[in-house]
């Protein structure tokens, strides 16, 4: 069992704690990375662009721990283990899994092309890349026998249709990973491993630089709190999942989108 905290001295710590981030290169990730590396983790980002990564690990260096970066693509399984033996034999063991790499297509399903090219890419990232994740880390944390926490990054477009994007591979992929999040929270409590989920609404990253002014401004017109959110709240979340605090946590979707799902 995962003891529970004895007083708050601490309990949103994750001193010496080693998490592994995929896409911890840029956007979300790279502000879960260094939301972690402030509360005293090692962070492991994995991801395809390495000149991203390493201007990335520049941003986490005055924080102190250890902080390195994986060659990964998580639609294939042989390079996530292939990464997962490297993380294993030069980061250590992994203690936090935040499952965050993502890509989204904003088109019509009957307007997809023949071989469903944007169908399959979404799913296979968004989905087949958690679960490729989960499987080769999960062994090892499961091996490992001291417990862990899996992190999925969702998003709110698993609850609702976005009426001004169609992006149904996203929100089905997002929503299967909720549910997916749910499964394995009940397979992994025995091991001790807790699997919980963020749910982000509008936030701002690389590609919401590119969403027209107009639409912009409808969509903060929208939200209860008026602005789009900051990789840097949604990092704060993954901390807190990651903590001590959060010990009795497990198989829980949390929703950060200033209230939009509210109201749109
Ligand atoms: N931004 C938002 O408003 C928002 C809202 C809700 C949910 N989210 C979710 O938050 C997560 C991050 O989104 P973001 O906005 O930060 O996007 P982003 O800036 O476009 O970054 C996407 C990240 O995913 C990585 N990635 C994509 N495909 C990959 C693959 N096959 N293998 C390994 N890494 C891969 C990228 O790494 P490379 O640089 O190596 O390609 C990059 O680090 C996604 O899961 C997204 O669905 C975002």
């Amino acid at each position: 069992m995962i003891a529970p905290i004895q007083s708050m001295k601490d309990a949103f710590r994750l001193d010496g704690k080693n998490a592994v981030i995929t896409g911890g290169n840029r956007g979300l990730g790279l502000g879960i990375a260094l939301a972690m590396a402030q509360s005293g983790a090692n962070v492991a980002i994995l991801c395809r662009d390495q000149t991203k990564a390493a201007e990335a690990l520049e941003q986490l260096k005055p924080y102190g721990g250890r902080y390195m970066a994986f060659d990964c693509d998580v639609t294939d399984l042989r390079s996530v283990r292939a990464a997962a033996e490297k993380v294993a034999a030069q980061f250590g063991d992994t203690d936090i899994l935040v499952n965050n790499a993502g890509v989204s297509c904003l088109s019509e399903l009957l307007d997809m092309d023949e071989d469903l090219t944007d169908w399959y890419n979404v799913v296979n990232t968004d989905l087949n890349g958690t679960v490729h994740m989960t499987y080769e880390f999960g062994k090892r944390m499961r091996d490992a026998g001291k417990g862990g926490c899996i992190i999925n990054i969702a998003s709110n477009a698993a609850f609702i249709v976005n009426k001004t994007q169609a992006m149904s591979p996203y929100s089905s992929a997002k929503a299967a990973v909720c549910h997916f999040t749910h499964c394995m929270a009940v397979e992994l409590g025995k091991y001790n491993i807790r699997v919980n989920a963020i749910a982000p609404g509008f936030t701002n990253s690389e590609l919401s630089k590119f969403i027209p002014k107009d639409m912009f401004t409808y969509i903060n017109n929208q939200m209860p709190l008026g602005r789009f959110g900051e990789p840097i709240e949604v990092g704060a979340l993954a901390v807190f999942f990651a903590s001590p605090a959060a010990a009795q946590i497990t198989g829980t979707v949390q929703v950060i989108d200033g209230g939009y799902i509210l109201s749109c």
